[in-house]
């Protein structure tokens, strides 16, 4: 039986936590850790996972957009170097957060430069999907979800203990 591995969830103040950046050359822990990533992912059918979703605070995070576990990327110690002014509005989820979506504006392109890997250092344009699916990632490397998004949005009568939000949460952890 495969194992099945168990993600941070909202309301865990762990993800709120900010990561740290990731030296090089890499060591055989984050090497694992990568492949590990990958499969949270795939077996979490997402589109991307920030190693803080497996419990580590490391600057990186994988992603495949593909739906045909064909194109699996890793990003590491990420950085956007420029942003469209355009801007889209969509409904994003969180693996994080099941069952609960964000609505979401996004730029719609997007230029980032991480390192792979082997530390070397790549720069590339991506668009739509990728280019959301990445800033929802980079926001997951400084304790930040989709769902804060809609704050907001929350009721308290409709929507009682189910969804409290992180303040009300954190209020009650520190009491
Ligand atoms: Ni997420």
């Amino acid at each position: 039986m495969p194992m099945y591995i168990e993600l941070v969830k909202y309301p865990d103040v762990f993800l709120r936590t900010k990561s740290n950046p990731v030296e090089f050359p890499l060591d055989d822990k984050t090497s694992r850790l990568i492949k590990y990533m990958y499969k949270a992912m795939y077996q979490n059918s997402g589109i991307g996972l920030a190693a803080i979703q497996v419990g580590y605070q490391k600057r990186m995070f994988v992603m495949d957009c593909s739906r045909s576990q064909t194109n699996e990327k890793v990003f590491i110690n990420p950085e956007i170097l420029e942003k469209s002014d355009e801007t889209l509005r969509d409904n994003e989820g969180c693996l994080s957060a099941p069952g609960k979506t964000g609505d979401v504006r996004r730029h719609i392109r997007i230029i980032l430069k991480y390192q792979n890997e082997k530390g070397e250092e790549e720069k590339k344009t991506f668009y739509n999907l990728e280019a959301r699916c990445i800033q929802h990632e980079m926001d997951h490397l400084d304790g930040k979800l989709c769902i804060d998004y809609e704050k907001g949005n929350y009721s308290r009568d409709k929507h009682k203990s189910q969804t409290m939000v992180e303040s009300d949460f954190r209020t009650k952890s520190d009491s």
